[in-house]
């Protein structure tokens, strides 16, 4: 599996700000959104291309444009959903699938409770989005159901990453590529990534 770690300024600019406890729930939406689009076009930038004619006020020319249709976002439900908007203003006609996963607050395993995934899965770039890698296991489970349906490149994006994360999806995945926003120091007793951002969840949809 290959990582790719974003190095790009206003990448950790608007990570910055998004850590901070009083960033309120509108500004952390729009900041969400912001760097999934920043990250989204570094992720992208293998993307196939299609050559097409068009004719420009001089002649006709055959030119390239980005085969989006077979594009495939995945958020996991709830926070990569604060993602989303972000991919789709680079790739409009991409297809959106969801899988629906929490951790559970005790064991901080995952429990699958939704997955919905766009037809012919397996002809498709995939794109999983969630801000937060922490123990990994939510994204390891994302993954796992993924393939079962067929699904085969995939690209997991992650805003904030605990090493323990990547370590276990690296290990699981070694056939995926990984974008990282920010590696973070470590796990605390709760498996809440340190210094991260909290719960990306509740700060996304004002929860708590
Ligand atoms: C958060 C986050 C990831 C997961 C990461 O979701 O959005 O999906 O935790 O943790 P892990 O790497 O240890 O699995 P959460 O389970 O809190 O659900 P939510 O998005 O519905 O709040
Ligand atoms: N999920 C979050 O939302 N934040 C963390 O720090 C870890 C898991």
């Amino acid at each position: 599996m290959s990582v790719s770690y974003m190095t790009h300024p206003l990448i950790k600019h608007k990570i910055t700000l998004l850590r901070k406890q009083s960033t309120g729930t509108n500004e952390f939406r729009k900041l969400i959104e912001e760097i999934a689009m920043l990250m989204g076009y570094e992720a992208l930038a293998d993307l196939p291309t299609a050559d097409i004619e068009v004719t420009t006020p001089i002649e006709k020319t055959i030119q390239p444009v980005i085969n989006g249709k077979k594009l495939a976002v995945v958020p996991i439900l709830r926070a990569g959903l604060g993602m989303v908007n972000g991919i789709l203003a680079l790739v409009p006609s991409a297809k959106i699938g969801h899988i629906g996963l929490y951790r559970d607050p005790e064991t901080h395993l995952p429990h699958e409770y939704y997955c919905k995934l766009p037809e012919s899965i397996e002809d498709r770039q995939i794109v999983i989005v969630d801000p937060m890698l922490a123990t990994g296991g939510s994204a390891v489970a994302a993954v796992d159901f993924i393939k079962a349906r067929g699904g085969k490149r995939i690209k997991f994006m992650s805003v904030i990453a605990a090493p323990e994360g990547v370590s276990t999806l690296m290990k699981a995945h070694p056939d995926i590529q990984l974008y990282v926003g920010s590696l973070d120091r470590c796990l605390n007793e709760n498996a809440y990534i340190c210094p991260g951002l909290g719960d990306a969840g509740d700060r996304i949809f004002g929860t708590m």
